[in-house]
């Protein structure tokens, strides 16, 4: 009788393979391993072979690297997404993609289960539960990483003693997680934060330092928030996202370097590289400093802090996200236009906009010929601006002060009688 069904996010690395046999065994159960490319740059044509020669009875591939692209990284760009302000969310964008596309494979296989690699520290491994939970609460989650608990050289005998494939070269001796929105590297020595980024830990990026001395300047298209060409030239959103992490690596853009904090309470340093989503959030924001009000600009900051916490918190399915979605994908209308970007020994600076909705106004702003401000209503708007402030000092901060009594928030212990 053939045995029930797992579907296992693959990725061809160790972890995973190992999973593969260690779930067979553990669990009774014919695994089928689940990849999909989201620009990581491996070959996922080998990955398929490698799952099948550890013991997975079927391998589904697929290239989605439009649908993460139109579906998660534009609409998390518009929303101007950047956790704690410093890290573009790549890897968690990609999460919520793989668990909804591996709840669709499960349907299609009669899949019973569903599983991944994450171990019981990190974000991913809530990412993908809280996703499973939510689009598909009768599918059980096997997390083995998370379960076996075994050091390293535990895990290379099991492998040892299973037959699988340990690549020769150690791979690396960082945790790396890639796709085409960026690239995260943590561990080893970058577990000292007071320690400077070796060289090693970066690949996509130029040292600045070694960057061309000539900077290079590009123009960036948008159209109601989403960037839709590259110098003239209208691109596929994902060559186009590939073109900037190229050109913005050479000139050694975007690398960071971050003490964040986990969702499961604790900080951990991580280094980042991703060119392309550094260059076009910064793009994207001028653009909107060219074309949302003063009012739409404060609130939509609120949006966006809230949007990266609901994604990095894995709770991508979350109602409240698409109603704030509703929100970005309105006040982004208009947000078409032109910006020019300057790449240079790792800056990447804005030095131009434009766009047919612009708010700019040359005749208001002017100090030349041509002048429109109405320069005699400023008196009023002014007298009526201070008014409270001036009637609050009279009666407050012009007197003395009054003594303050201390605001306590906790009440003192009873005494024990
Ligand atoms: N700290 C980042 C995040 O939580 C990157 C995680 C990278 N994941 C990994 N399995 N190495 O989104």
């Amino acid at each position: 009788m053939a045995r029930d069904k797992v579907i296992l996010a693959y990725s061809g690395g160790l972890d995973t393979s190992v999973a593969v046999k260690w779930i067979n065994e553990k669990y009774d159960l014919d695994v089928v391993t689940f990849t999909c490319d989201l620009g990581q740059g491996r070959d996922i044509d080998k990955i398929k072979e490698k799952a099948l020669r550890t013991g997975a009875v079927d391998a589904v591939i697929e290239d989605d690297r439009n649908m993460f692209v139109d579906f998660f990284v534009w609409p998390s760009l518009m929303a101007g997404t950047m956790y704690e302000g410093k890290y573009p969310l790549a890897t968690a964008l990609g999460r919520p993609l793989i668990a909804h596309r591996m709840v669709e494979a499960a349907e299609e296989h009669g899949a019973v289960a569903v599983a991944h690699g994450c171990t019981g520290k990190g974000n991913d491994q809530v990412r993908f539960d809280v996703s499973f939970q939510t689009l598909a609460p009768q599918l059980k989650v096997i997390a083995p990483v998370r379960e076996w608990k075994w050091t390293r050289t535990e895990e290379l005998n099991y492998a040892k003693e299973h037959g699988i494939e340990v690549e020769a070269t150690k791979e690396s001796i960082y945790s790396v997680d890639q796709n085409l929105w960026g690239r995260s590297v943590e561990a080893g020595v970058l577990e000292d934060p007071w320690v400077a980024p070796p060289e090693d830990a970066y690949r996509w990026t130029t040292n600045p330092l070694e960057a061309p001395d000539k900077p290079v300047e590009i123009e960036i298209e948008f159209e109601q928030g989403r960037p839709v060409g590259l110098d003239g030239e209208e691109l596929d959103a994902v060559v186009l996202i590939e073109r900037l992490n190229e050109i913005g690596g050479q000139h050694g853009v975007g690398r960071i370097d971050h003490v964040e904090n986990r969702l499961v309470g604790i900080k951990s340093r991580e280094i980042y590289e991703a060119p392309a989503a550094v260059i076009l959030h910064d793009a994207h924001r001028e653009l909107e400093f060219l074309t949302l009000s003063r009012q739409s600009l404060r609130f939509k900051s609120y949006v966006s802090q809230a949007v990266s916490d609901i994604i990095y918190d894995g709770l991508w399915f979350a109602q409240f996200h698409q109603d704030l979605m509703g929100f970005v994908e309105k006040n982004q209308r208009f947000v078409t236009g032109v910006v020019r970007v300057q790449l240079y020994k790792g800056t990447c600076t804005v030095v131009g906009r434009k766009s047919e909705h612009s708010l700019y106004s040359k005749e208001l702003a002017t100090y030349e010929e041509g002048d429109e401000f109405p320069h005699e209503t400023a008196i009023g708007f002014i007298k009526i601006h201070g008014l409270a402030q001036q009637t609050q000092a009279r009666q407050q901060l012009l007197k003395s002060e009054p003594t303050i009594r201390p605001a306590r928030i906790m009440p003192p212990s009873k005494e024990k009688s």
